[in-house]
């Protein structure tokens, strides 16, 4: 792997843990951005990972000829063994054992494209809200745009101190079952930060931090990477109740199904 070439501030610390989230200036350098964004447009094209569930459009019912609003890519690495050995991944190791301590494992990572003109918003939610009720998680998200990521075309937005909170009550997009993409039921957005980034710029946020990216309104497209990472997750005494998750119907699951992934 790439040798790191960041490490994190004492004070960007404090603020992650004050806040929540944080944003930094570059985690990898202009030519790998541009290495990335090459493979990324690669697999976005060839919607890699169709036909086991892990390409999916988020905010629409993912039909196979529907249009794909907001489509993402789970475990891009998969399609693209070269993605494995990158200066971003070395440098978002570093910063999330900064945030999370050693005992910290490698969760996942993920893509989301908004495409140009038609990029649909993400909205308001927390990442937890997604994940296993029965489980504690402790875990970040380190997002890297992939060109300059602005207000206009969707760059990330947070609520400051939410990730002290529980993990609020969820729908689907729009209310429909069959679409993957979550919404948080109610929201104060009085308070909401805006996090424009240079290409290869990165913010970074804790799971239950709530969080937003507008639609694309812009004529290129607003590419995203992004690398998770937790804590080993903890049983929970009690688990909670997210029926969201209960209540979907998606054409993701359909396909997982159908190619024995669950
Ligand atoms: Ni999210």
């Amino acid at each position: 792997m790439d040798k790191e070439t960041i490490t994190l501030t004492d004070e960007q610390i404090e603020f992650y843990h004050r806040e929540g989230y944080l944003t930094i200036p570059a985690i990898t350098s202009a030519e790998e951005i541009e290495r990335i964004r090459d493979i990324y447009d690669r697999l976005f094209a060839e919607r890699a990972g169709r036909d086991v569930g892990d390409q999916f459009d988020l905010a629409t019912p993912d039909e196979d000829n529907g249009p794909q609003l907001l489509p993402q890519i789970m475990d891009p690495v998969k399609y693209a063994p070269e993605l494995e050995d990158t200066l971003f991944r070395a440098n978002s190791f570093v910063i999330a054992a900064q945030l999370l301590g050693p005992e910290l494992e490698y969760f996942v990572e993920h893509a989301i494209r908004k495409p140009p003109a038609i990029g649909a918003a993400t909205p308001w939610h927390q990442d937890e809200a997604y994940w296993d009720p029965a489980v504690e998680y402790n875990s970040l998200s380190i997002w890297m745009p992939l060109q300059e990521a602005t207000v206009e075309n969707g760059c990330m937005q947070f609520i400051p101190g939410t990730y002290k909170m529980d993990v609020f009550p969820h729908h689907s997009i729009g209310h429909d079952p069959r679409v993957h993409g979550l919404e948080v039921d109610t929201v104060d957005v009085s308070k909401a930060v805006a996090c424009p980034l240079p290409a290869g710029g990165a913010t970074i946020h804790h799971c239950r931090t709530l969080h937003y990216a507008g639609p694309n309104l812009t004529d290129n497209p607003r590419r995203a990477y992004i690398s998770v990472f937790r804590l080993p997750p903890v049983q929970r005494d009690l688990p909670r109740d997210f029926y969201w998750n209960e209540m979907k119907r998606t054409a993701r699951a359909e396909r997982r199904k159908a190619a024995g992934k669950e």
